[in-house]
């Protein structure tokens, strides 16, 4: 309730239960923390109990992967009526999904397919996120994701895409950092110009994270967000930071997560990196 209407600000982590005990022992310098939204759907049990507490105590973001606001089949009615009640619940500072599909006719394939980059997807995914801000009664943030193939029929680049979807639907943008560079090496681009063709104000978050080679030796990079961020990565960040200014940022860890002293260190070296770039204070 303290938080409703306001941005975030600052260096947050994603909440991980096995970290919940050392959090609320006060113990982790951390200004917000981003929640997996279908973590807490399910009413009262141990979660729940624990975000409460949590949400006293830090602002947070709702982040989910089950809209697929890309897919054909209808939106999701029920899910979004959990999204909504989990949101009056904890007063996020902003609720997020991915721009992707993850199924089609019922089947969920549990995983984030890209879509043909066209203008028909253009107008089909900004019609729907209209209908989630409605929802929602409020503005929408999309996430760009990874990818290993691409569609011949996609006419625009991904960032033109991504502009144009903003541009239609007034919807904002969580940046994956990790994801545009591992596009821009699977798609031979030229990850500058990414960060250029975004509209300049729709930030309003960054996720910073780690990926794998494809242990099939196909050169190809996987986003596991298993690993701590790489070099190229964190160059990426400084160049966003330049770009959109000082842009509440967090590591992503979805596996292998370790321990909360090696993600806060983790989350320093970002600091280090935005007070180097930004003039303003983050
Ligand atoms: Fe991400």
């Amino acid at each position: 309730m303290t938080h409703h209407g306001s941005a975030l600000q600052g260096f947050g982590l994603g909440l991980r239960p096995q970290h919940y005990e050392r959090i609320l022992a006060g113990d982790c310098a951390v200004d917000w923390f981003e929640i997996l939204s279908e973590n807490y759907l399910v009413p009262g049990g141990r979660p729940l109990y624990y975000l409460d507490r949590i949400a006293e105590r830090f602002p947070l973001a709702m982040h989910g992967v089950s809209l697929s606001i890309g897919s054909s089949d209808p939106l999701n009615r029920s899910y979004l009526r959990d999204l909504a009640r989990l949101a009056r619940r904890v007063q996020p500072r902003l609720i997020s999904d991915h721009l992707c599909w993850t199924g089609v006719d019922g089947l969920n394939l549990h995983d984030l397919m890209p879509l043909p980059q066209t203008d028909e997807a253009v107008h089909h995914v900004a019609r729907r996120i209209g209908q989630v801000q409605d929802a929602l009664g409020r503005q929408f943030v999309l996430e760009n994701v990874s990818s290993y193939v691409g569609f011949t029929h996609s006419r625009l680049a991904e960032w033109q895409f991504l502009s144009a979807i903003v541009a239609e639907s007034g919807c904002a943008l969580l940046l994956d950092i990790n994801n545009v560079y591992v596009n821009s090496v699977n798609h031979g681009f030229d990850a500058l110009d990414y960060l250029d063709g975004l509209p300049r104000h729709s930030v309003r978050q960054i996720h910073l994270a780690g990926h794998s080679q494809d242990a099939a030796g196909t050169g190809l990079l996987i986003d596991t967000h298993d690993h701590p961020v790489c070099d190229a990565v964190w160059a990426l960040y400084a160049a966003a930071l330049e770009r959109f200014g000082a842009v509440p940022s967090m590591i992503e860890r979805d596996d292998r997560i370790p321990p909360l002293d090696d993600l806060l260190a983790e989350l320093d070296q970002a600091r280090d990196i935005a007070s180097r770039v930004t003039t303003v204070s983050v």
